[in-house]
């Protein structure tokens, strides 16, 4: 077993270090841990010349017992090293990761070294998705305690042999005799030695989710976030920091994430000295956890990866790991069905017969899986109603039927669900007013005429539980869409007494993995995916329970092209829902074409195709088909990215560099120009063929001459190339 953490005695040096990274802190004289490297696999560090500020005034200090001036002689500068855990309240005013309340309103917090333990393995959290305990993975716990209080912080840094990052972790544990308020507890905390970088990130809207932008870091703080009680459509809980000239395959980035679908921040801030501090972590706006004696809190758990080969080595990183160790191993590589959702086709405007008819086009589509969408339960035929009413619409639909007809013909069939809301129109909220968000004395905000379900309520969760599995035991349903469509406002909880009202945010999130948890462990065999108004909760947190996530609402072919582009950044293609609609920004080739890296699939009524534009679809479909587990698992590269030029290209090469598939696209109309499309990741050695000219090139001209697309362009023309071996 590869040894991959030491603990250097003499000079209290920790090193975590695989083939890809080095991670170096020290404990100083003062036991406060000081961070000192996160960058390529260094064999060894020098502590004095990483440490040497040039700011002699600030070493010193007031010794508590003689009223005297002493000094650090381990070069430690209050308020301007870099810093592991950076506390609060005392002179390092750069953004602190814990503020702890004690009762005597004592907000200062700072977490000093005490002992240390390596173990083979890593922390799993019972309340929330993490990854998991697998392969070669060792940890270090550091146990810290608070400077006046008697608060214990474990602190654990996890590492992978084969992987290039670092998993962080916290654990708070109140051993004072009162209780204590966490006014913040973030997951994972890095400084980096200068400000000459530059952050992308990803916000966003509805229907235009995760855009990439990229901005100059400077002075100050900036902070990327979600207060809206899910991971967000207008901010995706994951920043990358790139040194000034990395780029797309050189240089050196960084990204920071953690596995967690609610309120998050990822605060930067760039000091007087040029440090930057990154930090991430619950968003402590509306956060206060009261921590009862002898209790302890976990953070979720916190991601930093490191790569030297630019953004491309971070979206690689990223990808494998969440494939091989966060999504549910029975799905990862399984072929996906292509399905077709019946939501664009025809909203909630069906009876048996349709569906049946419907059913019988969708298998003129190669489509594999038949989801009825919103619309089949309760009394629900528009969006007033029903929300927390998991029963059948048996006035509307024969479900036996419909699934027993689907299943005669071959599909698989599914079902939408959306169990964290309840809508005031429903028999849940007549019978249980509290399950509802929110206090029922003021007004409260709805959106999409509901309210959010409570699920801090146990009894709230138990109910929703037991109508689902009620229909789940019943009824032979492959797949689940699990929807969530509105921001969590009003976030009043009556399940908790007042004074724990800043909890509630956490809460509602504990309480939803608690309910998914339970549902998607009881049925194994289902497949679950996550949706949120379309990509407002695509998440590491919900791909721990739910390998697919329907990754916008947006059916615009221009405009999924640069969701999918940039989503395909953070999140492997193998859970980007990614269907062809009606649409008619461009012919029915170019969209099945668009929606082909992703998980394939359709969402208009098969009936208003013509035979040639079912024939284009069909066409693409059986690329999908011989190209899923290429597209699942392969290694992605962002060849043109469209948010900076006219052309978009993505390619996936398979891990054994035999097959690859591309897809390009133009925005706008172009003339004939010099325009060759270089490709990535391919054997230089090798021969491979490609569909698009049809002749076979060494892989070394792929990647430096390039495919010829010198020739004039029409809007959106689109190609998606295959590229197999030769023998
Ligand atoms: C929002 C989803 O993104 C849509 O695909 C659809 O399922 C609707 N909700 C149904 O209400």
């Amino acid at each position: 077993m590869v040894i991959m953490i030491n603990f250097d005695r003499q000079r209290k040096t920790f090193c975590l270090r695989n083939r890809y990274l080095s991670y170096w802190f020290y404990v100083n004289e003062a036991n406060i841990l000081q961070h000192l490297f996160l960058g390529s696999p260094l064999a060894d560090i020098n502590l004095l010349a990483l440490t040497n500020l040039d700011t002699d005034w600030s070493r010193t200090y007031l010794d508590k017992n003689t009223n005297l001036e002493g000094s650090y002689q381990d070069a430690f500068y209050d308020g301007k090293s870099m810093m592991e855990i950076p506390g609060f309240g005392y002179a390092d005013k750069r953004g602190a990761s814990f503020i702890i309340e004690d009762s005597n309103k004592n907000v200062a917090t700072d977490f000093r070294y005490v002992s240390h333990r390596i173990y083979q393995g890593k922390p799993l959290l019972s309340q929330m998705p993490c990854f998991r305990d697998e392969g070669n993975v060792q940890t270090l716990e550091i146990t810290l305690q608070d400077l006046k209080r008697d608060i214990t912080l474990l602190a654990s840094y996890t590492i992978y042999e084969d992987y290039s990052l670092i998993l962080r972790n916290n654990q708070i544990i109140n051993n004072e005799e009162q209780p204590i308020i966490i006014r913040r507890a973030y997951s994972l905390n890095l400084d980096l030695p200068s400000k000459d970088y530059s952050l992308i990130h990803f916000p966003g809207d509805w229907c235009n989710e995760r855009r990439e932008v990229e901005e100059e870091i400077d002075y100050g703080l900036k902070r990327l976030y979600s207060n809206l009680g899910r991971s967000s459509h207008e901010e995706n809980p994951f920043a990358f920091i790139k040194e000034k000239d990395a780029g797309e395959y050189q240089g050196t980035c960084y990204a920071f994430s953690f596995v967690y679908s609610g309120n998050f921040a990822i605060d930067i801030n760039v000091d007087k000295l040029k440090m930057t501090r990154v930090q991430v972590g619950i968003n402590d706006e509306q956060f206060a956890w009261n921590l009862a004696s002898k209790q302890s809190f976990v953070t979720p758990e916190g991601l930093i990866v490191y790569s030297a080969k630019g953004i491309n080595g971070l979206t690689q990183t990223i990808h494998d790991i969440t494939r091989e160790k966060l999504i549910n191993k029975h799905f990862v590589n399984k072929d996906r069905p292509i399905m077709l959702n019946s939501w664009e086709g025809c909203y909630m405007d069906f009876n048996t017969e349709k569906i049946i008819r419907y059913i019988d086009d969708v298998v003129s589509m190669d489509a594999e899986l038949f989801v009825l969408d919103d619309g089949w339960f309760g009394q629900r035929n528009d969006d007033n109603t029903s929300l927390g009413d998991w029963t059948v619409n048996t006035q509307k639909i024969d479900l036996k039927r419909i699934i027993e007809h689907c299943h005669s013909l071959g599909l698989k069939f599914g079902l939408w669900f959306e169990p964290e809301m309840i809508n005031p129109q429903s028999d849940l909220f007549r019978h249980h007013p509290e399950f509802a968000l929110g206090d029922p004395k003021v007004n409260r905000s709805l959106s999409r005429h509901q309210l959010v379900l409570d699920t801090a309520n146990k009894a709230a969760i138990d109910n929703v539980y037991s109508q689902i599995i009620t229909i789940l035991d019943n009824y032979d349903i492959d797949y689940v869409k699990w929807d969530h469509n509105r921001n969590v406002a009003d976030a009043f909880s009556l399940a908790v007494s007042n004074y724990q009202q800043g909890e509630v945010y956490h809460r509602l999130m504990l309480g939803s993995y608690e309910l998914i948890n339970r549902i998607v462990t009881r049925y194994p065999n289902i497949l679950f995916e996550s949706c949120a108004s379309g990509g407002g909760r695509f998440d590491l947190g919900m791909l721990y329970y739910m390998p697919q996530v329907w990754t916008s609402d947006e059916m615009d072919p221009l405009q999924r092209l640069f969701i999918q582009y940039s989503t395909s950044r953070l999140y492997p293609l193998s859970t980007m829902g990614a269907h062809v609609g009606k649409h008619n920004t461009a012919i029915y080739s170019t969209k099945a074409k668009i929606s082909c890296l992703g998980i394939f699939g359709y969402e208009f009524d098969p009936k208003t195709l013509d035979a040639e534009q079912k024939k284009a679809v069909l066409d693409v479909a059986s690329v999908y088909k011989r190209n899923r587990n290429l597209i699942y698992s392969g290694d992605v590269y962002h060849l043109l990215t469209p948010y900076k030029q006219n052309y978009m290209s993505l390619l996936v090469v398979s891990k054994d560099k035999r097959q690859g598939l591309c897809l390009f696209s133009n925005l706008k109309k172009e003339n004939i120009e010099y325009r060759f499309l270089k490709l990535k990741g391919l054997d230089p050695q090798k021969k491979y063929f490609n569909s698009f000219d049809h002749q076979a090139y060494l892989g070394s001209y792929y990647m430096d001459v390039g495919i010829n697309l010198c020739k004039g362009l029409t809007f959106l023309e689109t190609y998606l190339i295959e590229i197999t071996i030769e023998e």
